[in-house]
């Protein structure tokens, strides 16, 4: 070891949501923390989080119940840190640091003026706790050092870095997940664990588009543009996930809130069913329409959802393209079932270009679900996306880093 590398009580690699969070309050406690990232900014996927103004959390959350907003092996294991650093806690500091909010849908707070204020709180409570910060800052190298090299504790981390080597008893690892390599995202914290025999649940991407292969996609990539509410649902009876949002269709498939939710359930291979119109009584409407009108289906249907699908859903058969007091009973029960069920299996995703988390990571089974630091190796945590916890859109990731983040804090 090197006399001359600095010491500091701990290293937080990666400064993005739960590395900036667990720096401050860490600082604030007393410890002489630094905190590196390897990009010219911090905090990159802050800023262009919730279309530039950060839905920074969620108040439908409930910390009882974590399943209901999280996926991973284990939902549960998030339900300490949650219930200790709650979305009301995080509000506080929001309005502590006089930033103006609004709730958008379904528990989503956003910030008024831009997702910099959110970032410029963070910064403030590093100052706060007196974080020092290196960055940018590439780490080359890290090394568990034998008990009693630390001066206080029995265990130290070395970390060598092109700003040269240092010291700290904790190492906390936030450098979240791999969605959206070109803003900084890299596999540093898996790596990290395989180096310490640490388990890993596989990593896919979530809250991503959808897509199609090209001729089955072809009829509908017309419709690209077009948003409308739906019902999409996945998986088999047991194991059924719904969500009532808003779904787009886009040049390669269908993307939008409520195909970003199922893309965190669906399995690949597996079919998607979606109910056009959820909120008509397609039979009725129709029998109505055919008892009262001499327009075409398309034109009757138009009424029913958006006249771009109406049109393009009419095409699917010759049956659909006549007055819709000509259409048969039959054609017209077909029409309003398959509208109710559109029935689809996607062939892929737009993977970690356009996902805004990685589902997986560090198994949960190795981290204590108080502290986050490792069952096997002492001195080492894992926060934020990193861990195989992964929350809903709306606000769920970001409470998820504040929340394990704080947890890691005071325990270090
Ligand atoms: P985060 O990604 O924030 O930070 C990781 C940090 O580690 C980065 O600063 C990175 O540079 C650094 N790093 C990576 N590799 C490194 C290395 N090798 N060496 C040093 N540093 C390294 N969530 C939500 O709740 N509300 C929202 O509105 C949105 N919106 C949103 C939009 C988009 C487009 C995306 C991509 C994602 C979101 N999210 C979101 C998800 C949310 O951004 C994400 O879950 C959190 O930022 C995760 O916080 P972490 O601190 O774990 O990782």
């Amino acid at each position: 070891m090197s006399h001359t590398s600095p010491v500091f009580d701990v290293v937080i690699i990666g400064a993005g949501a739960a590395g900036l969070f667990c720096a401050g309050q860490a600082g604030q406690r007393g410890l002489k923390v630094l905190l590196i990232d390897h990009a010219e900014k911090v905090a990159e996927k802050i800023r262009i989080s919730g279309g530039g103004r950060c839905n920074f959390t969620n108040r439908d959350l409930d910390p009882a119940a974590p399943h209901k907003h999280f996926v991973g092996q284990n939902p549960q294991f998030c339900r300490s840190a949650l219930s200790r650093y709650t979305p009301a806690d995080f509000i506080a500091l929001v309005q502590k640091h006089g930033i103006a909010f609004h709730e958008k849908h379904k528990g989503q707070l956003f910030a008024d003026r831009s997702a910099e204020d959110i970032i410029a709180m963070l910064l403030a409570e590093c100052a706060a706790g007196q974080v020092t910060h290196w960055q940018p800052c590439v780490v080359k190298n890290i090394k568990f050092l034998a008990p009693g090299a630390y001066p206080s504790s029995a265990t130290s981390y070395q970390i060598d870095t092109d700003r040269g080597p240092v010291q700290a008893r904790s190492l906390v690892i936030a450098t979240g997940g791999l969605s959206i390599p070109k803003i900084g995202a890299t596999d540093f914290g898996y790596r990290l664990a395989q180096q310490f025999n640490i388990p890993l649940v596989e990593r896919r991407p979530g809250l991503v588009p959808l897509t199609f292969d090209g001729t089955g996609w072809a009829p509908y990539a017309q419709l690209a543009g077009l948003a409308l509410p739906v019902q999409i649902s996945t998986g088999a009876k047991k194991t059924r996930m719904a969500f009532d949002e808003d779904l787009l269709f886009t040049h390669r498939g269908l993307s939008g809130p409520a195909v970003l939710q199922i893309s965190s359930y669906w399995q690949e291979g597996t079919p998607l069913a979606i109910n056009l119109a959820p909120t008509v009584d397609l039979p009725a409407a129709l029998a109505q329409g055919k008892a009262r009108s001499r327009k075409l289906i398309a034109n009757e249907l138009a009424t029913l959802v958006p006249s771009r699908l109406a049109d393009a859903w009419a095409q699917r058969e010759a049956d659909w393209q006549r007055p819709i007091n000509e259409a048969s009973d039959k054609a017209l029960a077909r029409l309003a079932e398959q509208l109710a069920r559109w029935e689809l299996t996607p062939t892929g995703t737009e993977g970690y270009k356009k996902a805004e988390v990685t589902l997986g990571g560090v198994d949960t089974k190795a981290l204590s679900q108080q502290t986050m630091e490792c069952k096997t190796q002492p001195g080492l945590y894992f926060i934020g996306e990193v861990v195989d916890v992964t929350g809903w859109l709306g606000g769920y990731n970001f409470q998820w880093a504040w929340a394990s983040a704080a947890a890691c804090a005071q325990a270090l």
